[in-house]
């Protein structure tokens, strides 16, 4: 049993003690000041002032912090696409100079052009390159990560792009949670209508993906330019009676998709950049965690979701980049929750909470997100003071240490 006591960190944001929905004054933060973490076989033990920590856990082996560090949670980056071949920046140039993304997409770019790399890539391309993007995001302190398939669009492949995930995620620190989005667009290659593909879809690939274990999440892009509520709503019901939670690409252009996911008792409903008043209302009065992607809306230089008013209105909030060929090239999670907070006014308090533990409630996960006895032992300490400076610096201040499972990453 190997125990160890980390510390003193300048300040420990435990982001412990606070509601799941709703607005969040910075007041409500526990801060440790001069804190230490007793870390025992990856878990953490106890979280406490130093001092005290030193005197009970004197058979614990000293990970001393010799530099002002503010410790939180690891990030959790609860919705990104990182498994794609190729690039976009075509489609990024024809956008700046001004044709939009459903245009593009109508024209056979978009999402069906990453689906002709993606399907061209060997599996063990694919690992490369969702590899290198793993080892960035743990070195900007994102310690869990979601990644979605979706850039195949028919069996073999999207099985191809989850044994990546799957093989990945068993060599590289970070945790990756898995998700099927088969249901991205319905491909150009299909004979049959849209509701065919998804028929297909969960009566050939879901079945697989069970009983090969490689993922426990159904996404669904629900839009004008890829799948109907009506044609979605069979689909998801079929998915959840096979015990798949489910999580929604909804109101990204177009209102609406976000009843559907109360309505299913969905885990999570995101985008929202187009969501009125009405959806708003609707996420608030439910369970559904609100997740917006700043980094879509930079990406197509879009308005952003109305986080402020998703708040406001009770709902959970988490904040996630998207990142994917496409919409959302950055990937910089820090960074856009930090842009995010201030065109909408967030409070501090709001934006890390979106990034840590209302992101592991976006993914059903219990045992992150928060500094407290019995959680994974993930978190990560900024050179600075206070912990105010992090999003001051706006993404430009980076975790100097990050421990994953209690081990220095
Ligand atoms: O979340 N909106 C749909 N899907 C992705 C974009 C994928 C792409 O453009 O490649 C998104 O933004
Ligand atoms: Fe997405």
């Amino acid at each position: 049993m190997s125990r160890k006591l980390i510390g003193p960190f300048t300040q420990i944001l435990t982001m412990d003690h606070l509601p799941l929905k709703g607005p969040l004054q910075d007041e409500a933060l526990q801060i440790i000041s001069e804190g230490g973490i007793v870390v025992e076989n990856g878990t953490i033990r106890k979280v406490g002032a130093f001092a005290d920590l030193q005197k009970e856990a004197d058979n614990a082996v000293l990970e001393e912090i010799t530099e002002p560090l503010v410790c939180l949670p690891g990030f959790i980056d609860c919705h990104t696409h990182i498994c794609y071949a190729g690039s976009r920046a075509g489609d990024y140039a024809m956008r700046v100079a001004g044709k939009s993304y459903l245009e593009i997409a109508k024209a056979g770019g978009g999402i069906l052009e990453s689906v002709r790399k993606t399907r061209a890539a060997s599996q063990k391309e694919l690992e490369r390159r969702m590899s290198a993007r793993c080892e960035r995001l743990l070195s900007e302190g994102v310690t869990t990560c979601e990644v979605k398939s979706g850039y195949a669009l028919n069996v073999e492949d999207e099985l191809k792009m989850l044994r990546a995930i799957h093989v990945v995620n068993k060599k590289q620190a970070i945790d990756l949670v898995p998700t099927c989005l088969a249901a991205h667009m319905p491909p150009k290659d299909f004979v049959g209508s849209p509701s065919e593909y998804l028929q297909m879809i969960a009566s050939q690939l879901l079945p697989q993906i069970l009983s090969e274990g490689l993922a426990k999440r159904v996404d669904i892009f629900i839009e004008d330019s890829a799948f109907a509520t009506e044609e979605a709503r069979p689909y998801l019901m079929q998915a959840q009676e096979m015990g798949f939670a489910l999580t929604l690409h909804v109101d990204q252009f177009t209102p609406g998709g976000s009843f559907l996911a109360v309505e299913l008792a969905a885990a999570s409903a995101d985008h929202l950049e187009a969501s009125t008043n009405r959806e708003v209302q609707a996420l608030a009065n439910s369970d559904v965690i609100a997740v917006v992607l700043p980094g879509a809306s930079l990406g197509l230089g879009y308005p952003f979701a109305p986080a402020r008013k998703l708040l406001d209105h009770g709902a959970a909030l988490a904040i996630s980049t998207d990142w994917n060929p496409g919409s959302a090239p950055m990937g910089d999670l820090l960074m856009q929750a930090a842009v995010l907070g201030a065109a909408e006014k967030l409070t501090t308090a709001e934006t890390l909470s979106g990034v840590t533990f209302r992101a592991a409630a976006a993914l059903e996960l219990t045992d992150r997100g928060v500094l407290t006895k019995g959680k994974i032992a993930d978190f990560i300490g900024f050179p600075c003071e206070d912990y105010r400076e992090i999003l001051y610096q706006q993404g430009k201040l980076k975790p100097d240490l990050i421990w994953k499972a209690g081990e220095t990453a």
